[in-house]
């Protein structure tokens, strides 16, 4: 990975926090694009002692509005011209309901509209960049998705895992619509479950009870650990294995099939179209 330059959404988190070392180890360039920068650092310098690769930086990336992904874009490009992998990997669950500043569905709208317009602005460098690679961190859990084109926003009968699911189907459908928009490009893009992981985002309780904090605890007791977690998206990322494969699925570092139930072209182009209006990139 020496000489690629890779950006990695939610970094200092339990997933993506792994994911940065273990690609910093191999030597890229690592643009860290976190919410929160002040809690970033201490990750940002323990991954440095740790990897000795000091070519990392922490970037502002706000994934809820859609005014400072513009704005995180344009600083990224006139920055650096080139990207060789963009990992969309940062995350959010929440029991209750809310709505971006642009006023989509929170939870969608940072999983998924947010990484939606957030590869589109980065495209034109991740073409220019040789065999580029975009990745997309999805979730099993989208086999439980009731989706529904018509109520994208969960406006009605919000629940969490409603929303969470709807999320991580619509980054699966993303990724292959733009696998085969891309299909005549060196750009490829593929998608993956880490597995069930003991990370910051299963703390879903705002003040939690005792028993809600056990239940976390119980939880991750069954959970594989975030640097396990992170294993599929560092090998999609680095590995010769996955040189042009595009519009896959990964679990384990493997290739699995897209239930035929949420496989649906027809869905996909729909969704396109939405997410394109709802981004105003249309
Ligand atoms: N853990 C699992 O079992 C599991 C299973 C399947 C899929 N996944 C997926 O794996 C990915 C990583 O999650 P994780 O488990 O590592 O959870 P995590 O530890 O909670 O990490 C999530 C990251 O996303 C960041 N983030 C939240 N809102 C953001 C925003 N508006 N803009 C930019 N970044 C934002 C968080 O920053 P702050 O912490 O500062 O808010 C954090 O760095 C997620 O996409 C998740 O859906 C996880």
């Amino acid at each position: 990975m020496q000489g690629k330059t890779v950006l990695i959404t939610g970094a200092d988190g339990g997933i993506g926090r792994n994911t940065t070392k273990g690609i910093a180890q191999k030597g890229a360039r690592i643009i860290m694009a976190c919410i929160d920068v002040d809690l970033a650092k201490p990750v940002l310098d323990e991954i440095i002692k740790e990897t000795n690769n000091k070519d990392i930086e922490i970037m502002h990336l706000d994934l809820s509005s859609q005014s400072n992904i513009h704005k995180f874009a344009e600083n990224f490009i006139s920055k650096y011209s080139s990207l060789d992998v963009l990992i969309n990997n940062a995350g959010v669950f929440s029991l209750k309901r809310f709505e971006t500043e642009d006023g989509l569905e929170r939870t969608i709208g940072i999983n998924y509209f947010g990484h939606f317009l957030l590869t589109h602005l980065l495209l034109p460098v991740l073409e220019k960049s040789g065999e580029a690679r975009i990745i997309n961190v999805s979730s099993d859990s989208y086999k439980q998705s009731k989706f529904d084109l018509n109520n994208l926003q969960t406006e009605i009968k919000y629940t969490g895992m409603k929303a969470y699911t709807a999320s991580k189907l619509a980054l699966i459908l993303f990724t292959q619509e733009l696998a085969e928009q891309l299909k005549d490009k060196n750009t490829t893009v593929n998608t993956l479950h880490p597995g069930h992981v003991s990370t910051g985002i299963w703390n879903m309780w705002e003040h939690p009870k005792w028993y809600q904090t056990l239940i976390v605890k119980i939880l991750n007791t069954f959970f594989i650990s975030p640097e396990k977690g992170a294993e599929t998206s560092i090998y999609l990322a680095c590995s010769n294995d996955v040189k042009g494969t595009s519009g896959k699925y990964f679990s384990k570092k493997k290739p699995v099939r897209v239930s035929s139930k949420y496989n649906n072209i027809q869905t996909q182009k729909e969704l396109w179209t939405i997410s394109k209006y709802l981004t105003k990139l249309i």
